[in-house]
């Protein structure tokens, strides 16, 4: 069996590691934190192994980098020229290109992967990118394990991955942001906040869930909830009139330069 050591068993690390397990891939895990807590706690929901110490570190197909990108040259002080030359390195560090991971660690085989945080429930997209050097067979084993609990769309240039970061990578967050002003608008008109906080969810869920399942476009299905002087339409004028497109825009170029910055 292969086997696979994650450095950070944080919130992004132990959404990927249970997805894996709990969909049974053929793979050991070994876990490793500066502060073991959370390594022994993942250890043990996993059915893994937790590393005590960097001074020797197993011989393993895959090791995982889950620290903070701010935290790799801390960790990469202790690790380098210790680890497996022919394991893929799987890199979950925003912003982290595979040239500075391949510097910062003396490695050739690299997995840059931009994940999200629906992958906590089992409905993650992650992004990937493959190094030059990942075998075909590494990659299928990459990319099956994967999609075992969450949707996988591979890359060929390296600079989509900056392109991406602003869509699938910080998406939740534009969406919980507009789910937090609807909720916000309903209680200050009268609903109380339990009742708009459900209703917004599910009009959220229940929303993704038939765009999934539909064949229409998106503007297909919002002309099917839009009819000409209706309510919605009412709504969805005074976005037009707004620029609300161009706001979106804005933010969506704001984010992919941020993007770009942070990968240089
Ligand atoms: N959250 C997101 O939406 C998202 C999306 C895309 C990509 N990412 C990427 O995912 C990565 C992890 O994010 P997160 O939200 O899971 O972070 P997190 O919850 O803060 O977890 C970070 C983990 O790294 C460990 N760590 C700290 N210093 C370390 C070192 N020197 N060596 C090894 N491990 C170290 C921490 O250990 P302790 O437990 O001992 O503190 C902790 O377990 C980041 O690089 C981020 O860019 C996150």
């Amino acid at each position: 069996m292969k086997s696979l050591l994650s450095f950070g068993c944080g919130n992004m690390a132990q959404a990927i590691i249970e997805g894996m397990y709990k969909e049974k891939s053929p793979l050991k895990y070994v876990l490793y934190t500066p502060s073991d807590t959370k390594a022994i706690k993942l250890s043990e929901a996993v059915d893994g192994e937790h590393l005590g110490s960097l001074d020797t570190i197993p011989r393993c197909d895959f090791y995982m980098l889950s620290c903070k990108p701010q935290q790799l040259s801390e960790l990469a002080q202790k690790i380098k020229g210790k680890l497996n030359p022919d394991a893929v390195i799987i890199s979950i560090l925003a912003g982290t290109t595979t040239e500075v991971i391949k510097k910062e660690l003396s490695v050739s085989k690299v997995l840059r992967v931009m994940p999200n945080t629906p992958s906590l429930v089992g409905a993650g997209v992650n992004a990937f990118f493959f190094s030059g050097e990942v075998s075909k067979d590494e990659r299928d084993f990459l990319v099956e394990t994967f999609e075992r609990f969450s949707k996988v769309f591979s890359f060929e240039k390296e600079s989509e991955i900056d392109v991406i970061t602003g869509f699938s990578g910080s998406g939740p967050a534009y969406i919980f942001e507009f789910s937090r002003i609807l909720i916000e608008k309903m209680i200050s008109m009268g609903i109380e906040r339990e009742v708009a906080t459900e209703m917004i969810k599910w009009t959220f869920y229940g929303s993704s869930k038939l765009q999934l399942e539909s064949l229409d476009t998106s503007e297909e299905l919002r002309n099917k909830v839009t009819s000409k002087k209706g309510v919605t339409y009412e709504a969805l004028e005074v976005f037009k009139n707004s620029n609300f497109e161009k706001i979106v825009d804005t933010a969506l170029d704001a984010a992919y330069n941020r993007s770009v910055e942070l990968s240089k």
